[in-house]
Order: C-alpha cells, then structure tokens, then sequence
C-alpha cells in the first residue's frame, strides 16, 4: 500500500461531489490507510492532523460517518460474496487502538481473540479510533495481520439500531467527551441497538461524574470482582454492571516459545556494580510507567535494603515516562540519595533501566531472562505485566490489592500484604484511596522466592496453568459472544 495512492482521492475535485458523508467516510478511511502506510513521513502526519482538525469541527460527522457505512453506499473493492449470510449485527468496538499504553492492548487483545476464536458470530465486527491521540510508533510495532485487520475492521458495514457500540476507554471520552476525541457513541445513545462502557478505574472508587457517564450506558464491563464492588459501591447501577475478564496471548507469551534476552547488553547501570550472567544468581524484573502508583519506590527502599553487592542479585526496571521526562537513571538516584536507606559495605545491588524501546516481539524474550517478577503497585486496574510474567511461568510478587486481585493466590504467586489505605493526593483521584504496599513484606517475599526457587517455579507453572485456564483468547471470546448473544437477545424488537 503506497501512501500516495492513499492520499490523492481527498484532492480529486469529483470525490467531493456528494459533500456531506462522503467527505467524512473518506477522511476517516484515509487516516487509518495513511497510518498503515510504511512509508509514513512526518509531512503525511501534519495533513492528517490538519483534516482531522477540519472535520471535527463539523458536529454531526460521525453520525453521517455511520450512515456512510450502509451497505448500499459501500466503496469496497473485496466486497465477500453472498451479502445474505452476512448477520445484521454489528459490534462497534470504539478505543485507543493506534495509540498503544493500557487500553489500547486490551482494546486489540479483545478484538484478536474475537476475531480469531469467534467462528460464526451472530454478528459483525467493526473498530473506530476513540479515546486518546494515535502513536505511529505503536502502529509501525503492530504486526502486519494485525495492521491489515485493522483495515478490514475498519470497513465493516454498519446500520446504527443494529449496532452494540463498545466504547472501550476511561468515561470523560464517552459522549459528550470532556476532551478532543470522536465521541462514543457516535451519536444519540438511543440511535444504537446497546451502548456499552468498558473501563476500569485503580482506586476504591468511580468518582460522581464516571457514575452518571456509567449509568447513561446500557451496560458498563469492567474486568475484576474489585471493579464490579467499587463500582457498585459507587453508585452505577447494578443491573448494569457486567464482569469481563481480559484475555491474554498465551500462545505468545509462551515460556517454550523463546530464548531469554542477553540481559548483559540490555539496560544501563544506574547503581551497585555491573554484574553478569556469570555472577548473577538471581534477576528481578518490573515493568511498569514511571507515576507513583506503580510503587516504584516501595520496590528501590525494599530491594536496596534488603540486598546488597554480595548477593548476586540484580534488579532491572523496564520502565517508560509518565507525565515527566525519561531520565530515569537520574531520578534513582536522586531517590536513594534523598532516603534514608544506607549503602551496604559491599556496595548497592545493582539496578538497571531499561528505557529504549522493547519491541513487543522481545518482550516475551524479556520475561524469560528473569528468575522473578515484582510489582508493588498501590494500585492497578488489570495489572497487564503481571499478567504477562505469569503467562510467561515466572513467579510473580504483586501488592494483593484492586485489579490483581482477581488472579492472584497463594498457590499461582506471591501476593504482597499492604500496610494500609493511603489517600491519593494528587491528580483526577484526589481524595480516592489505594493501598500503601509494605516495604518490609516486600523484602521477606524477594528474599524468600530467592531462597526457594523450586517453590517459586511451581507457582509460576501454576501461574501459566491459570492463565490460560481463565484468560485464553479462546475462553475469553467466548465469554465476550455469550455477553453480546445476550444483549442482542433482551433488546430484540
Ligand atoms: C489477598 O487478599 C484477599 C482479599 O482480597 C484475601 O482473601 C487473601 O487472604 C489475601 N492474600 C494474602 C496472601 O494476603
């Protein structure tokens, strides 16, 4: 595909002949097609940028957009034979999904077990960017099935009252969006055959604006037990409210699938001594986004007082920026340098970050060059990476607290106790509360899964057994078509 090709239709004078949605359809296409382009430059962005910024001014675009997709209109070139086997229905599954981060993979996580699981639905599936700014960095990382998926989903044809729209992404996106965004639903609410939210929150609570966005859906799904209580507790109707949990890729985080990652040329030093696969006995691995929730330095005072230069251990930190710049290495050692946590007489442990870009093809690589991962988070919704490391058999310390704890058990992992409740201070969740997970539990885990790592390898076999007996793509979807057959049979008319 040639991004040329893809951009002349928008300057020929006889595509605009039928102003209204036509226009728009073409906009929308054209965006997506340029994206998928290889040969992306950054002057092809800027235009996007600019017609996006053109057309988004227009306020009834996306309804125009839907109708666009009737059948009759379709400018398909592949179009399937026999139009009649097709089901009326269609799932709209509007999210992040050129963005990448957290919603972003779970919005595509979904998608590829539905589409790949899901033999003879009762209905179509289509995809529409919502909720956050496109990444050409993550979309140039997407496989090509993915990319081409993408693109076909892209073009489904829809009828607005035989649609379920999914509008995957935190509430403020949802219709009317407090921020720049195409809105979910793309139109009336009632223009729909359902709408659902699916979103999830980190704290103990749905703050009072997220309730009355939730309650204006006709189902909102939230992945955990935790979502479905404090959700519930909040307010959001009950009758409403609907566990789904999220699937992950265990044919690709697969233990036997990979050969670890040579960590020796992997991530700089930032303190202790470099150690090598020679003299290191034991690697800790966390991944996580550089915000204070993640707990990042609950993990540097346990791991810095708990070990030293002599143990043999290293701790290595993937790790990206959050609202702040990327200089991690920096912000370590600030950290240690302001605590109280004293340097042992053989030195710092050693900690490293990694902070260029991992593929997501090398990040199963990544998991299986550690002995142990280790995530003290004050908070979470799913707990992505931890996730993963199970998948990947590793044996696992995460704070026993919000979404993990739908997953996490004494047989599968090691789930890390917490102190107490602390109050969030700062950020959209003030005044919430999150769990302060416990230094010194902490310390006793890691040193413990150290010391017994016959044992830990048995939860982190555990830990794959589960994963795959609860989150497999295969179990996953069907869970999804059970909840969707179910909707589309209550709301029959
Ligand atoms: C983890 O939390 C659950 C409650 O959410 C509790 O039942 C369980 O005992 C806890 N496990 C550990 C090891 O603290």
């Amino acid at each position: 595909m040639d991004s040329q090709e893809n951009l002349q239709p928008i300057n020929r004078p006889e595509r605009h002949q039928n102003p209204n949605s036509k226009t728009y359809l073409l906009v929308s296409i054209l965006i997506l097609f340029v994206a998928i382009s290889f040969t992306f430059t950054k002057t092809d962005y800027y235009k996007i940028q600019l017609l996006r910024h053109k057309f988004s001014s227009h306020s009834n675009i996306f309804q125009a957009f839907l109708e666009f997709l009737a059948p009759t209109q379709k400018p398909r070139k592949t179009q399937t034979p026999k139009p009649i086997s097709k089901p009326p229905y269609c799932v709209l599954w509007m999210a992040p999904f050129l963005s990448g981060g957290g919603y972003s993979s779970e919005s595509w996580s979904y998608i590829l077990a539905l589409h790949e699981n899901v033999k003879s639905p009762l209905f179509r599936l289509a995809i529409e960017h919502h909720g956050d700014l496109e990444s050409l960095d993550f979309w140039e990382g997407l496989p090509v099935s993915t990319k081409n998926l993408a693109v076909e989903l892209h073009q489904t044809e829809c009828t607005m009252s035989k649609t379920v729209v999914i509008c995957h992404s935190e509430p403020g996106a949802w219709y009317p969006p407090l921020f720049e965004t195409m809105p979910c639903p793309p139109g009336a609410y009632q223009n729909f055959k359902a709408v659902i939210g699916r979103t999830m929150f980190e704290t103990d609570r749905v703050n009072a604006e997220h309730v009355n966005r939730c309650n204006k859906m006709d189902y909102v799904w939230v992945p955990t037990e935790f979502h479905v209580s404090t959700f519930i507790e909040s307010g959001v109707d009950p009758s409403k409210v609907v566990k789904i949990v999220q699937p992950i890729d265990v044919k690709f985080f697969d233990p036997l699938a990979y050969k670890p990652l040579n960590l020796d040329s992997t991530g700089h030093l930032v303190l202790g001594a470099r150690t090598n696969s020679l003299n290191s006995k034991f690697v800790l691995l966390s991944v996580f986004k550089w915000e204070y929730r993640k707990g990042w330095d609950v993990l540097l005072k346990s791991y810095l007082e708990e070990f030293s230069g002599a143990d043999g251990v290293s701790l290595y930190l993937l790790t990206n920026p959050y609202h702040s710049d990327g200089d991690f290495g920096n912000k370590i050692v600030d950290f240690v340098e302001n605590s109280d946590i004293t340097k042992p007489v053989t030195g710092w442990a050693p900690i490293y970050v990694i902070d260029n870009h991992i593929a997501q093809t090398d990040l199963p690589r990544l998991y299986k060059a550690a002995d142990a991962f280790v995530l003290p988070s004050r908070g979470e919704g799913w707990g992505r990476p931890i996730v993963e490391a199970m998948a990947m058999s590793l044996p696992v310390i995460a704070t026993n607290w919000s979404g993990p704890t739908e997953f996490l058990t004494e047989e599968n992992s090691y789930p890390l106790a917490f102190d107490r409740m602390n109050e969030v201070t700062e950020g959209p969740f003030r005044g919430h509360l999150w769990a302060e997970p416990s230094v010194s539990e902490l310390r006793v885990l890691m040193r413990h899964v150290m010391n017994n790592m016959d044992e830990a390898k048995a939860r982190g076999k555990k830990a794959r057994e589960d994963m795959i007996r609860r989150f497999s793509p295969e179990i996953v979807a069907n869970i999804l078509a059970d909840a969707i057959q179910n909707i589309l049979e209550k709301s029959n008319d």
